[in-house]
């Protein structure tokens, strides 16, 4: 195996680094919000059948590329091309993966710079700064700038030090970490007043919703999102796993976790909303639905941290900190996607590929904290309801079309011997050929 490209050491070390690309904002305030305003429980079980049936094919099928090409997501799809059309074809897909990635880390980087200050915010306030408390809490151009520019440095320093130095040093020590502060908010948010009613909300579905095809489209799109498909970011990962390892086990793993911790995110968030109605806080808006998404994070969550009194800040601390791990273990899989492309493309070294490519998105970044009200939303919808999807959709189709059946089982049998006769074997190259293409084209014609 190359040393030279760098590899993960370990299927550890793989699964973290994976998972942590995969659990970010949008397992813990994406999915909880989209729940709330989705009719609760009906929504979590299409997603969790859309994340088996769908999202877990999708992603086999970039795993796979990946290891197979040994490259950065452009070249690892043109080893699969024949013909110059292809190849051509190969070359679109890819490197519009990268730019997708690249344009999600523009957005996703002022949102994680929110989420920086807002951590501090409770430090100043027990330090008694209350200025730099009152400035860290308030919108402002010159906060919005400093934090993300400080959060794609921070980036930009794990990226450089290469896979398993960088990426897959910090995502070990990262998810442990997040899953640690899950699971102690998680404990002491149940125990408070209000909380129970916030579970039922969660786990009691309402059937009448199950059908409609705004839950159908709104969960794909999570789905997708979550598992960081269509962006090449898995492709670049997969191209990083030996050849040694079972990828089918590997990428059910990084799926279970990604909707596992979806899900425990929900019996914090959705609990929490009902604690702070109990607390006085508004959380049902005008026409009746549950407040979501900015609302809930920036104004239901910090309205309740405030009601506890000290512990408030800590709880707040804790919360915010979460967020931000979950924010940087998937950025660093955002910015490798055009630095490997960077460094084997252009023979750049990967600290001048990383510098530069980090200053071109926050660049970017900047420009979209300069025009908020019209960029933010436009590249948001870009990237994850056009850009995703379609990368994602040209990806099952060049495994299921382009790539011969034969060469495909034999990357499926490196690590995985019995392949041949499993049921995976029986299912998914039918499912990646025909189901998934057409899924995702159905859903995409109706976000149209
Ligand atoms: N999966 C991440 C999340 O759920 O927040 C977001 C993400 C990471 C999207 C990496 C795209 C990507 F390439």
């Amino acid at each position: 195996m190359s040393t030279v490209r760098g590899e993960f050491s370990s299927r550890f070390g793989f699964i973290m680094a994976a998972a942590g690309s995969a659990v970010g904002l949008g397992n813990i305030w994406g999915f909880p919000t989209q729940t709330a305003s989705n009719g609760g429980a009906a929504f979590v079980l299409v997603y969790l059948v859309l994340a088996f049936c769908l999202a877990y094919p999708a992603l086999m099928a970039e795993l796979v590329i990946g290891r197979h090409g040994q490259a950065n997501a452009v070249s690892s799809l043109q080893k699969l091309s024949g013909n110059a059309f292809n190849k051509r074809f190969a070359f679109g897909v890819g490197f519009g993966g990268i730019i997708c990635a690249g344009l999600i880390l523009s957005f996703y980087a002022i949102v994680a710079g929110w989420m920086f200050s807002a951590t501090l915010e409770p430090i100043a306030k027990l330090t008694s700064l209350s200025d730099t408390a009152q400035w860290l809490n308030s919108q402002s151009l010159a906060r919005d700038l400093i934090f993300t520019a400080l959060f794609v440095v921070l980036t930009i320093s794990i990226i450089s030090k290469g896979v398993e130095n960088g990426i897959e040093k910090w995502s070990k020590r990262l998810m442990p970490a997040l899953l640690g502060i899950l699971f102690l908010l998680i404990a002491y948010v149940l125990m408070q007043e209000g909380a129970s009613e916030g579970l039922k909300a969660y786990l009691v579905p309402d059937f009448s919703s199950i059908l409609n095809p705004e839950l159908l489209v709104s969960a794909l799109g999570q789905a997708f999102f979550s598992l960081s498909l269509g962006t090449s970011v898995m492709i670049i990962y997969g191209s990083y796993i030996s050849r040694q390892e079972n990828l089918v086990s590997l990428g059910a793993y990084v799926t279970l976790i990604d909707v596992f911790i979806a899900f425990v995110a929900g019996l914090l968030i959705i609990p929490a909303m009902y604690v702070a109605q109990a607390q006085g806080v508004e959380i049902f808006g005008p026409s009746g639905q549950l407040l979501s998404e900015d609302t809930l994070v920036f104004q239901v969550l910090p309205a309740l941290f405030e009601s506890m009194g000290e512990v408030g800040l800590f709880v707040g601390f804790a919360f915010f900190a979460l967020m931000s791990i979950a924010a940087l273990t998937s950025s660093i899989s955002m910015l490798e996607a055009p630095v490997s492309y960077a460094v084997e493309r252009f023979a750049l070294s990967r600290l001048q590929a990383t510098w530069v490519i980090g200053g071109l998105i926050s660049l970017v970044s900047f420009t979209i904290i300069f025009n908020f009200s019209s960029l933010f939303g436009f590249v948001v919808s870009l990237t994850t309801q056009f850009g995703q999807p379609l990368i994602g959709m040209f990806c099952c189709i060049f495994v299921g079309w382009i790539w011969h059946r034969n060469g495909l089982l034999t990357e499926i049998k490196s690590g995985y011997p019995d392949a041949e006769h499993s049921v995976f074997w029986k299912i998914w190259p039918w499912y990646i050929k025909f189901v998934c293409p057409l899924a995702i084209a159905l859903v995409f014609i109706h976000t149209l």
